[in-house]
């Protein structure tokens, strides 16, 4: 059976800087508090014109650039996002039309946070199972068009981005494992609670707006990631101390620091961006992913674990031999 392999990654950040001292003028709120509480000191926020596909599409440039691949190669185009730019066609149909693939299966994944992650599984599964060679991976969300600036419990967190992965099959992983999970129980302490379906009315829900119960988000993210990495190294046989770095997503540093510890890693073997990305959602881990290999710190041959917890819930992970 074939594996897949990460031959190529890119991301893509908007130019806006917004700070905890630019916040501080407009909420109750301040520098100390969110750097305390979150780890976090800017964001990047995109433009009220630029839509995630735009910013998609820049990351997904870039991880082809850096794979050596041709548009044309690629077999498989798998999204993740919960902000498309319109109901439909999905941001997969417009990104293989605006990045000039074949006429490949193209789809997207809503598994909030965790969909870049849930995309990877996907596509790598299309590779194991030799249905396709080559696949594009992206997760990207434009979370701040759905905060509510008023909040200060959501507006200090989320932020804008994008971040791409070319997979290819090999017969060397690569991908040892991915793993995904959910529990649609807890979908009322974090989520959008309007839609096609129950309408957008503002007086009725208070119009797309992110709603969420941080606080108990928060313990059930720290046990239920901790329970995943578990998971992941015991299907492949291997201990915590087997791994070079943890890639996780960027939501609270001290959600990270829980995970780290529990893994018995030093914060040098983790890659933290949320200080100045922000939560980016799907884009958070290949965000992270992409900055720590063009910046030499992962090698080829290191030991990677990827995790992601979010809305839904949704939480996934895979452990990768880069
Ligand atoms: N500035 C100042 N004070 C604040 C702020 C703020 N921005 N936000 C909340 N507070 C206050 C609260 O009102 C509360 O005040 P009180 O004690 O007087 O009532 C106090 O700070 C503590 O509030 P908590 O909510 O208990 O603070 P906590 O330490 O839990 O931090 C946070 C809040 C940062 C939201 C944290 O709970 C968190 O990170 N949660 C997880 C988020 C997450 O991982 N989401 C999943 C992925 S997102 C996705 O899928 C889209």
């Amino acid at each position: 059976m074939k594996k897949s392999k990460i031959i190529g990654t890119g991301s893509f950040l908007p130019e806006k800087i917004v700070t905890n001292a630019d916040l501080e003028k407009i909420l109750d709120t301040s520098d100390q508090w969110i750097r305390e509480r979150t780890g976090i000191r800017e964001r990047r926020v995109a433009h009220d014109d630029e839509t995630g596909s735009d910013m998609a599409e820049i990351a997904a440039q870039r991880a082809m650039k850096a794979a050596g691949v041709d548009p044309q190669e690629i077999g498989l185009i798998v999204v993740g996002t919960t902000t498309p730019d319109v109901v439909f066609p999905s941001s997969a149909c417009l990104l293989q039309a605006r990045l000039s693939l074949p006429d490949c299966g193209a789809m997207d994944v809503n598994a909030a946070c965790s969909g870049f992650m849930y995309a990877l599984s996907i596509a790598d599964k299309y590779i194991r199972c030799g249905d396709v060679k080559k696949a594009l991976v992206i997760g990207f969300d434009k979370l701040t068009s759905m905060l509510d600036w008023n909040d200060r419990g959501t507006a200090v967190l989320f932020a804008d981005g994008a971040g791409a992965v070319v997979l290819e099959a090999a017969d060397e992983p690569g991908i040892l494992s991915t793993h995904i999970h959910a529990a649609g129980r807890h979908s009322d302490l974090l989520g959008v609670d309007v839609g096609v379906g129950v309408g957008f009315k503002e007086e009725k829900r208070g119009g797309v707006r992110i709603k969420m119960k941080g606080n108990e988000v928060f313990k059930v993210a720290v046990r239920t990631l901790g329970r995943i990495v578990d998971e992941t190294l015991e299907h492949n046989n291997m201990d915590k101390s087997d791994l070079d770095w943890l890639i996780p997503h960027q939501a609270n540093y001290r959600i990270i620091t829980a995970t780290a510890k529990k893994l018995g890693l030093t914060m040098d073997q983790v890659v933290v961006t949320v200080d100045r990305h922000g939560n980016t959602s799907a884009a958070s881990v290949p965000l992270a992913l992409d900055e720590a290999i063009r910046s030499g710190k992962v090698k080829r041959g290191d030991l990677l674990l990827l995790e992601a917890f979010g809305g839904g819930f949704t939480w996934a992970s895979a452990l990768i031999r880069y």
